[in-house]
This record gives structure tokens, C-alpha cells and sequence, in this order.
């Protein structure tokens, strides 16, 4: 397997937004995000990743990108970026920078141009079609509820919008398109950044023709993903983005790529293919919604968890490679979803933390992760800012008829504010993330779940992390073993080994927040001097093949011989 730094990384994702305001304006910008890169340096980071720092309206929180090349002004300008990356290169850190291209925001000047007439110079850069039978041209559902398709006056056709109406789908059938892609691009690279994480990029080739997809329930709108996802061309412009501009630079590229299978990542991701070094897989964060999407709730099944986990960490093993995370500015906090956010938070969010960073792939940090942030219950649909969770109301409470309590619990499991509450630096009023009125709510618990308690505690979730984070850096099994799913049908722990050269590690991990038996199988017998880190300080008598494991206990020992 070829070793390179992005394999030996940890990343860790700041969304600006809710990271650290400077000026009191309630938002965090880029002169707060500099203000706390030697807590970013002493967790042990090697890599940080901005979500979108550009300018936009803010319709889906800069996700809708109204000029690549300036700075949102709420989040400063570009003298501060460039302060901000100096500042990270100063430590020894890296930064990498959002890519939003399979969509611009309609402010964009391309947008003002493509939607004035038909035969405007920029009309190829959007997709475009007139309507059918006197309504859109296909019957697709927006991500963000809806249709795809919004009517424009101007030239009476429709344009194509996978996300918000603000958020118009570039088309990248054109080479005129692609091309001042590549542009700009190659300008943030000259600025010295160090890799990209490109947003649903295996969204950007559509099918020819854009078909109606299947709809034998007879709904409005229906998910058209078989569409737009992973289509015909991808592969042909991942490569041709390489060449023209990744190719140059020693970088990290991540796609986030929903609906992505093992197999496609093989290509994506192949040593040999000439793509993407790694890309974020949806697979295990919709183990726990049912038939009807990311709102219809299910408990999360271990046995599908660890199905799903084996079946991407040895597919991609000597192939390609994994990025490894457990939440992200979209989904809800890993310790409200797979652990245990009140009793067992800290043994839970450092069982969760073991379980990522033992397994083969690069780990990604979402801010806030290392304390152990956790769900919120705002009491009014208002409270709530995203898109996704106002549009989903909007249709599913107001405009439907569906149980504003049934909608509410999903949005507290699910919506992604969950994971957008501003940073809880301090106990301090709005938990020391602003001198001002947070543009988010701060969760309450900010007295008890903060930054600066969780580094004066040698025995934090913090430290933990640190100490992981250590290790990796200590130990090449943990960034290049080979992994082995082992007792797989424990309904409650999930184990695995990892082989490298002469050693091996064994990871034990308990998801519940019961007491289980623990048997090994019997080539593996384990003593206390194996033990490389738990998240229990007391030992208990584990020496054997059979023990018990306490609450959410998490294990690991290294051998160093087979
Ligand atoms: C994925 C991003 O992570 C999400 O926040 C955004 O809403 C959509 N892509 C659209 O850009």
C-alpha cells in the first residue's frame, strides 16, 4: 500500500459559521477561527477544512456561492484568509478549502447572465429546459423539498436546481463551464491552500434527457437520484479535473459523494485511476432511517453497522482509500446518535472517538466532537435556521398534514441545526462564542459541556482525542493495518483486528449502555500490559479470552508478534 501524509492525517472540520465570532456580529468568521488554531494544534490536527468561506447570500449557509473568488464580508475579508492560512501553515497545519460546484447561488454574475436570454453567452453554464405539458420538465424532488425545476420569466423556461431554488445547477456538459472551473480552482491553489473537499460531487453528470424517475405511488415528486448520481460522464470529468488541475499539486481531495457504493469508490478513489484520493460515503448514516428518507426514523441495528463498515474498510483495502467520520455540519451530534448524550456521554463519546480513529481510512474531526457537543431541542420550529428542516416543515406541518410533534422529534433527531449550534468555548454568556446575539441558538447545556473545562481535565473527551490522535501519529498499524471484522454476530460489541508488518491490534468496542460478556475468539487472549488505550480508567480483570465490559467500554490492545 503506498503511504502518503493524507493517509496519516486527522481532519478536522470547522463550519465558520459557528466556530468563533471576533466582532460581536453573532457569526463566527476567519479572524475567530485564527484566534484558536493553538487548540486546534495542541489536539493534535494536521489538517484543517473550511466549509465555505465564500460570498453568498447565506440561502443554505454559503453552500450557495455567489463569487469563488471573495470572501463572505460577514466572515471578514481576504486579507484575514490569508492571515488565517499563513497562521495555519505557521504551526505546521494544513488547510483545505470547500468546493461548490455542482451548483452556484443565482446571484452569481454566470446566473444573472444564463437566465437573461437563450442565446446569452452563459446560458450553457445552468440547465435549462422549457416545461412539459404545462408543468417542469421532469418530476423530480428537490433535496430541500419541492420540485428540482423553477419557472423563469424572463426566457419562460425552467432551470434545474437539485437544492435550493437559490442553488441552481451548473452544467457541466459545457467545456466553457468546466474550464472556468479548473481557473479557479488552480487561483486558490497558487494561494498556497492544501486540497479541496468538494461538495456532492458525484452529482455533476446528469443523465442525458434528465428522465422522470419511477413513481408508482403516484407522488408529486420523487427522488431522481438513480439520475444524477455517480452518472455516465463522472468518471470522464473527475479525471479531466485531475489532469487539468489536482495532478499539479501535492494535495487532499475528498468528494462528498451520496449514494456512492464500495464499488464506485473503488474508482474513484483507485491508486491507479487518476481521481480523488478519498471519498465520504453516505451508507452508514442512513442505517437508521427507514424506507421514507432521512426523516422516517429506526433504531440503528449494530449487526447493519458493522456489515456496512466490513464491506468498505476490505473493499477498499490496497484499492483505495477511506475518509472515516461519524457526524458533519449535516447530520445530527455522533454522541446523541451512537452513544449516550446523559449518563454515559464522556464513556460513549470516547468509545465512538476509538471505534473512527482504529479504523483504516483518514479520520475527520467535526468542531465540537472532541467535548462531546450534543443534540438540541429548540421548543419552536422557528428557533431552527436550515433549509432543509424549514422547507421539510413547511411541506410536511403546514402545507400537509402531518403531526407537528411526529415532524418536531425527527427534526431533534435528525436536522442538521443539531450540529450547527455555536461552539461552547466557555461558560461565559453564549458559551464565550460571541460578545453578541448568536445567529444560531447556543445549546443549553454550555455550562457543563465546554472547551475550557474539557482541557483543564486530563480526563476529558478532549485529551482522549489527543491521545488518539498521538498514537496514530506513533503507531503506522493504525493508519495501515489491515482490518478483520471479528464476533460478528455480537449484538452488542463491535470488534476487529488490524494486521501490519508483525503486529496486530485488537478493538474492542461496547455500543450499549449495558454490561456484556465479552469471549474472544480462541486464537486471541488478551492481558493488561497489551492495553494501548481504554476509555475506562480503572482496570478490570480482562486477562483471558473472557471478560466483561462495562458501559460503552472501548479497548484496545497491541501484540507484537503473530
Ligand atoms: C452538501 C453540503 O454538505 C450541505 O450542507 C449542502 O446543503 C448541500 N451539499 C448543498 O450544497
Amino acid at each position: 500500500m503506498n503511504k502518503t501524509w493524507w493517509k496519516e492525517s486527522v481532519i478536522y472540520q470547522i463550519y465558520p459559521r459557528s466556530f468563533n465570532d471576533s466582532n460581536g456580529d453573532g457569526i463566527g468568521d476567519l479572524k475567530g477561527i485564527t484566534e484558536k488554531l493553538d487548540y486546534l494544534k495542541e489536539l493534535g490536527i494536521d489538517v484543517i477544512w473550511l466549509s465555505p468561506v465564500y460570498q453568498s447570500p447565506n440561502d443554505d449557509n454559503g453552500y450557495d456561492i455567489s463569487d469563488y473568488q471573495n470572501i463572505m464580508d460577514e466572515f471578514g475579508t481576504m486579507k484575514d484568509w490569508e492571515e488565517l492560512l499563513a497562521e495555519v501553515h505557521a504551526r505546521g497545519m494544513k488547510l483545505i478549502m470547500d468546493l461548490v460546484v455542482n451548483h452556484s447561488s443565482d446571484e452569481h454574475a454566470w446566473f444573472a447572465e444564463s437566465r437573461k436570454s437563450k442565446d446569452n453567452p452563459y446560458r450553457d453554464y445552468y440547465v435549462w429546459r422549457p416545461g412539459k405539458d404545462g408543468v417542469e420538465p421532469n418530476n423530480w424532488e428537490s433535496a430541500f423539498s419541492g420540485s428540482v425545476w423553477e419557472y423563469d420569466q424572463a426566457t419562460e423556461e425552467y432551470f434545474l436546481h437539485i437544492f435550493s431554488k437559490k442553488q441552481p445547477d451548473l452544467n457541466w456538459e459545457s467545456p466553457e463551464l468546466r474550464n472556468e472551473v479548473y481557473k479557479m480552482m488552480t487561483w486558490w491553489l497558487d494561494k498556497g491552500i492544501d486540497g479541496f473537499r468538494m461538495d456532492v460531487i458525484n452529482f455533476i453528470s446528469k443523465v442525458p434527457g434528465l428522465p422522470d424517475a419511477p413513481n408508482q405511488e403516484g407522488k408529486q415528486y420523487v427522488s431522481g437520484g438513480e439520475y444524477f448520481m455517480n452518472g455516465p460522464r463522472i468518471h470522464e470529468f473527475l479525471y479531466e479535473m485531475n489532469q487539468e488541475v489536482l495532478s499539479k499539486y501535492d494535495i487532499i481531495t475528498v468528494g462528498e459523494m451520496p449514494g456512492a457504493t464500495v464499488d464506485d469508490a473503488k474508482l474513484y478513489t483507485g491508486d491507479d485511476r487518476e481521481e480523488l484520493n478519498m471519498v465520504f460515503t453516505f451508507e452508514h448514516m442512513d442505517l437508521d432511517s427507514g424506507l421514507n428518507g432521512k426523516w422516517d426514523l429506526k433504531p440503528l441495528d449494530l449487526l447493519d453497522l458493522k456489515e456496512n463498515i466490513t464491506k468498505w474498510q476490505v473493499g477498499l483495502n490496497g484499492v483505495g482509500w477511506n475518509s472515516l467520520y461519524l457526524n458533519n455540519h449535516d447530520q445530527p451530534r455522533m454522541v446523541s446518535r451512537f452513544g449516550n448524550d446523559k449518563e454515559y456521554r464522556v464513556e460513549s463519546a470516547k468509545m465512538l472517538a476509538t471505534f473512527l480513529h482504529m479504523l483504516q481510512g483518514t479520520p475527520y474531526v467535526y468542531q465540537g466532537e472532541e467535548i462531546g457537543m450534543t443534540n438540541v431541542k429548540f421548543d419552536s420550529i422557528d428557533d431552527y435556521q436550515d433549509i432543509e428542516i424549514r422547507n421539510m416543515y413547511r411541506d410536511k406541518v403546514i402545507q400537509g398534514n402531518e403531526d407537528h410533534d411526529k415532524v418536531m422529534e425527527s427534526i431533534y433527531v435528525k436536522g442538521r441545526d443539531n450540529a450547527r449550534t455555536p461552539f461552547q468555548w466557555d461558560e461565559s454568556e453564549n458559551a464565550g462564542f460571541t460578545s453578541g446575539k448568536p445567529w444560531l441558538k447556543i445549546n443549553h447545556n454550555y455550562k457543563d459541556i465546554n472547551a475550557k473545562l474539557a482541557v483543564a481535565d486530563s480526563d476529558s473527551i478532549y485529551h482522549y482525542y489527543r491521545r488518539l490522535i498521538e498514537l496514530r501519529k506513533k503507531n503506522s498499524i493504525i493508519v495501515y493495518g489491515e482490518y478483520e471484522l471479528i464476533m460478528a454476530e455480537h449484538q452488542q460489541i463491535f470488534a476487529f483486528t488490524r494486521t501490519y508488518e508483525n503486529e496486530k491490534l485488537l478493538v474492542i468496542t461496547n455500543f450499549s449502555g449495558e454490561e456484556v460478556m465479552c469471549d474472544l475468539p480462541n486464537d486471541i487472549v488478551v492481558s493488561e500490559d497489551k492495553l494501548m488505550i481504554s476509555n475506562y480508567k480503572e482496570a478490570t480483570n480482562s486477562t483471558g479470552a473472557s471478560f466483561t465490559l462495562r458501559p460503552y467500554e472501548a479497548r484496545v490492545y497491541k501484540f507484537n508478534s503473530l
